[in-house]
């Protein structure tokens, strides 16, 4: 990848807070930021050891840091799940997120000395909320499902899963600046406070920290409409739209009209997209970062053309069309790139967003919020005439797909 690195330097991401602070949540945006942008990136989830090699189903008294039965044995899947994470560190990983309330000092320095002898740094991400409404909200959408609670009345869990915030409750004590670099996040992002951050990958990811919200607004992602460069199999360019991409605006501005909701519009500035969100009505913003990658001296051409005036090119591209650049034009890498900000935006946007773009630009927009390997990124499907709608939930984000009626 172009961008510029850490230096070589590999980052274990070591959540910390209670439990139901938003750990999962951060910790699953920043893998997925990070793997979008190229970095190899692994989250392990100490609770998943737990609920493996112990079984899901334990009561809020196997929490109690006193309870000398089950101590030894939680302490024993903290570091199995450290192990595996310095294991994989060994074998070229960059960036591990270590997902644990790690809310005592103690299995922090242990954390921090191992990282230390693998040659890994430490960042500490700590979630912090004191809002009972918050945390009463955040244990009833996220854990009551937990396969923890499998069979259990909500009411039952509900309670069990105060018991268990109780018994961490005991013993945490937060971040102090002796440990370390930290980004702490106060009330979902209301405060970010940071300590001794140093370096490119740090920073960045301090800065990305300071944009996440939790929010229940839904994701829009729309192609155009049909334009005159689709029917006759052109690739880039400026067309207007066709009859067929016309329909679809109508379609598209139904569409929105018929839900509850007032999305926020972001088009490119290319005529096409404009065009398919005109009908809707609402305020628009045109960004240039959300224009068709940049197809240079191909712009233009059907794909036929381009492997008769441009066969090296053409052969170039089918070997490796994540990393292809066209002459004087853009890769798929590039793309992504240019996209970071956009990515920053839609983070820090509390209201629902409708994105109309194009299909790179979208298979790349998508792939972030998926979590998808940046070299199937070019492969992803995004039909034209379809809205994904894609809503929020603690570990990414559930998928609808509508092929609208032209
Ligand atoms: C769990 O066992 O569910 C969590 C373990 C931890 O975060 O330390």
């Amino acid at each position: 990848m172009v961008l510029q690195r850490h230096g070589g330097q590999k980052i274990a991401v070591v959540m910390v807070g209670l439990p139901a602070r938003g750990k999962t949540f951060v910790a699953r945006k920043l893998q997925r930021y990070l793997s979008w942008l190229g970095y190899s990136t692994l989250w392990v989830n100490v609770g998943d050891y737990r609920r493996a090699r112990a079984g899901a189903q334990q009561p809020a008294e196997y929490f109690a840091p006193d309870n000398e039965a089950t101590r030894e044995e939680r302490e024993g899947f903290a570091m199995a799940a450290l192990d595996d994470l310095l294991a994989w560190f060994k074998k070229d990983g960059e960036v591990g997120i270590y997902d644990a309330t790690n809310a005592d000092r103690t299995r922090r320095d242990i954390i921090r000395k191992e990282c230390s002898a693998a040659g890994v740094g430490v960042l500490f991400v700590e979630t912090i909320c004191d809002d009972p409404k918050i945390i009463d909200a955040n244990v009833r959408r996220n854990k009551l499902g937990l396969p923890d609670y499998a069979g259990m009345s909500a009411d039952d869990a509900f309670r069990d899963f105060r018991g268990r915030i109780a018994q961490y409750e005991r013993t945490y004590r937060p971040v102090e600046d002796e440990e370390g670099s930290y980004v702490k996040v106060v009330d979902a992002g209301r405060q970010v406070i940071s300590n001794r951050i140093e370096g490119y990958l740090s920073s960045r990811l301090a800065f990305f920290l300071m944009q996440i919200r939790p929010t229940e607004r839904a994701i829009l992602l729309s192609r155009h409409g049909e334009s005159e460069f689709n029917l006759a199999d052109r690739i880039g360019g400026d067309a207007p739209l066709t009859e067929r991409g016309r329909k679809y605006a109508e379609a598209l501005a139904n569409f929105v009209r018929e839900r509850p909701i007032e999305p926020v519009v972001w088009t490119s500035t290319l005529q096409r997209t404009v065009a398919t969100a005109a009908a809707i009505g609402h305020e628009t913003e045109s960004l240039r970062a959300l224009d068709e990658i940049d197809a240079g001296v191909c712009d233009g051409l059907t794909y036929e053309e381009i492997k008769a005036q441009w066969p090296e090119e053409f052969a170039s591209r089918a070997g490796n069309k994540f990393r292809y650049r066209y002459p004087r034009g853009e890769s798929y890498a590039d793309v992504i790139l240019r996209l970071d900000p956009v990515i920053v935006e839609l983070e820090g946007l509390r209201s629902p967003v409708l994105i109309v773009a194009h299909q790179a630009v979208l298979r790349a927009l998508y792939g972030y919020l998926m979590g998808k390997p940046q070299d199937e990124c070019p492969y992803l499907q995004v039909p034209l005439h379809t809205v994904i709608q894609l809503t929020p939930t603690e570990t990414g984000y559930d998928e609808e797909r509508f092929l609208l009626p032209v």
